[in-house]
């Protein structure tokens, strides 16, 4: 990481923050912590060795080994001797790390110490296949250059910063293949996190294991695919533990996380345990699900809600294909339409030319045409979506309001701004354009959907995945089509009728399976949730 030694000769304020992004440095909070080590402790004990290697290559203070190697004394486990082997890159956890391995030698641990301050990205090559355990939480941050931490360089500085980034990255994608991102940004999209959770497991032995802290998206995103992948086809998960963003564990970071241990040895086993704690970590659920319950394609799994969500994901994409597949055969197309910076310079109320359309203009079931703005610039490439009425959408960022996806139909001759998504039926059909939208409205989708966001935003790659019903399986569903445009007239009633005709009629779901959907929606109120339990049952 020459970058890191570049950032080093900044004067120290600035430096300081820096290197603390540019290393990921924020350790582990030692609740979560002690929750990993007392599913690990009765693994490590179960391998029967006389003595262990143990690492934590992204060591820091050394807070998980010494919690663990501590944990074991208080929990009585056979007496071991164990080969600690510490790294970072940085220096000072590193001497807090020794002075309490010191500790627990006095307090009778048998423990040989080795600690290095390395670059462990350029050193793990030595200890492949080593290690009976790590245990780790690896640094998470993304490679790539900041614009605003880019200023603090001279000019010439900032190219070399760059180059120097640019050789990491090639480096890391050369030795650590499988952490590679499924696509980059602007030659950008390399996260530590992944790339550290890949050496980690490298450096672990065949029947070694590996107990881990990492981002929560690592289970859902399309960009840790190719990571996930080679860890289920090396090993068994044997346990998650989801924590939300709220919880703040990292500094505040508004991120959520996850821990779990994966184990590289040949027994098969089926059940593995997942538990979801409240922002006061307090558990909020737990249970076993099915590796084979878990989507194949994608190899996502929806960690965030519980196992319930496994099961229920499972029903809800078992009927139809998914999105992208309806995509793919040209029965509909998704996309953004045009960029919409600058619009004000480019826009004016009433007039002629395309309507121009913008995020607040999109209501549930309902277009604000008051605005009635045209666009004025010319428009080198039309998009031939404007020339249809199709479905435009809006999303809403923070993970926890109830509706991520706000939907309506907007009219022909618009262009709708970048912040909206837009799909519609290549064939021009409205009839099931309607019924369309009931669906990608329905808290059916949105379940879905939030078991395949990884972050706050809604991605289209995470639509994708969503399974919907084709458009000739719907076109049979003339009732659906009427409920959607009563909604769009503003009926009272419409929209829980929505909502319970799509559970029943197009997912369904039972009376078991839509009451479990909809408590997994902490915003829906009682009386709200009756009544759709109410509707559900009326349609027989
Ligand atoms: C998220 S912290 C975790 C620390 C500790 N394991 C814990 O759980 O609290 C990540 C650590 O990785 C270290 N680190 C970052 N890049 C590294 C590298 N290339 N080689 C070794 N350590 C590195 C950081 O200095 C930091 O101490």
């Amino acid at each position: 990481m020459k970058h890191i030694h570049l950032i080093n000769s900044l004067p120290l304020n600035n430096a300081e923050k820096f290197t603390e992004k540019a290393t990921g440095k924020y350790y582990t909070d030692e609740k979560i912590a002690l929750l990993m080590i007392e599913k690990l402790l009765p693994l490590i004990n179960a391998i029967g060795k006389k003595n262990y290697n143990i690492a934590d290559p992204f060591s820091g203070d050394g807070r998980l080994v010494t919690l663990l190697i501590k944990q074991w004394m208080l929990n009585g486990f056979p007496d071991v001797e164990w080969n600690v082997y510490l790294f970072d890159i940085e220096h000072a956890g590193l001497v807090h790390a020794k002075s309490e391995l010191a500790q627990l030698k006095l307090a009778g641990a048998s423990i040989n110490v080795t600690v290095k301050n390395i670059d462990i990205f350029y050193e793990f090559e030595n200890y492949i296949d080593y290690f009976d355990c790590v245990i780790t939480n690896p640094p998470w941050e993304n490679i790539k250059p900041d614009s605003r931490e880019l200023n603090l360089f001279e000019p010439s500085i900032k190219l070399k910063y760059i180059e120097s980034l640019r050789e990491f990255d090639d480096y890391l994608s050369r030795v650590l293949p499988y952490s590679q991102p499924k696509r980059k940004f602007a030659g950008w999209g390399t996260n530590l996190s992944r790339v550290g959770a890949e050496l980690s497991l490298e450096i672990c032995n065949k029947n070694g294991m590996l107990a881990i802290v990492m981002p929560a998206s690592f289970f859902a995103d399309e960009q840790s695919f190719t990571l996930r992948q080679k860890f289920f086809n090396t090993g068994r998960l044997d346990f998650i533990n989801y924590y939300p963003a709220e919880a703040k564990l990292f500094n505040g970071a508004d991120v959520s996380s996850c821990s779990f241990i994966l184990i590289k040895d040949n027994f098969f086993k089926e059940d593995m345990q997942l538990s979801v704690y409240d922002k006061k970590l307090n558990i909020n659920s737990f249970g076993c699900f099915d590796f084979s319950s878990i989507d194949t394609q994608h190899l996502s799994i929806p960690i965030s809600q519980g196992v319930h969500a496994i099961h229920l994901l499972k029903r809800l994409q078992e009927e139809y294909s998914t999105w992208n597949s309806l995509e793919k055969n040209g029965e509909i197309w998704a996309g953004r339409e045009i960029d919409e910076t600058g619009s004000s310079n480019w826009t004016k109320k009433n007039g002629d030319g395309y309507l121009f359309v913008k995020g607040k203009m999109i209501g549930r079931y309902n277009f604000d045409i008051s605005h009635n703005l045209k666009v004025t610039k010319k428009i080198d490439k039309v998009p031939s979506s404007s020339n249809f009425e199709r479905i435009a959408w809006r999303d809403i960022s923070r993970p926890s309001q109830k509706r991520r996806v706000i939907a309506t139909v907007i009219p022909p001759n618009s262009l709708a701004g970048n912040s909206l998504g837009v799909v519609y039926y290549q064939s021009g059909s409205q009839d099931s354009l309607f019924s369309l939208l009931g669906i990608i409205n329905s808290l059916c989708f949105e379940f879905q959907l939030r078991s395949f966001l990884a972050t706050g935003h809604v991605s289209l790659s995470a639509l994708r995945k969503t399974a919907i019903p084709s458009e000739k399986i719907l076109s049979q569903h003339t009732e659906l089509k009427h409920l959607v445009i009563s909604c769009m007239n503003g009926c009272c009633d419409a929209e829980l009728k929505v909502e319970a005709y799509i559970a029943k009629k197009i997912y369904k779901l039972n009376l078991n399976e839509f009451n479990k959907l909809l408590s997994s929606f902490d915003k829906i109120e009682l009386a709200e949730k009756e009544n759709l339990l109410r509707m559900f049952q009326h349609y027989g």
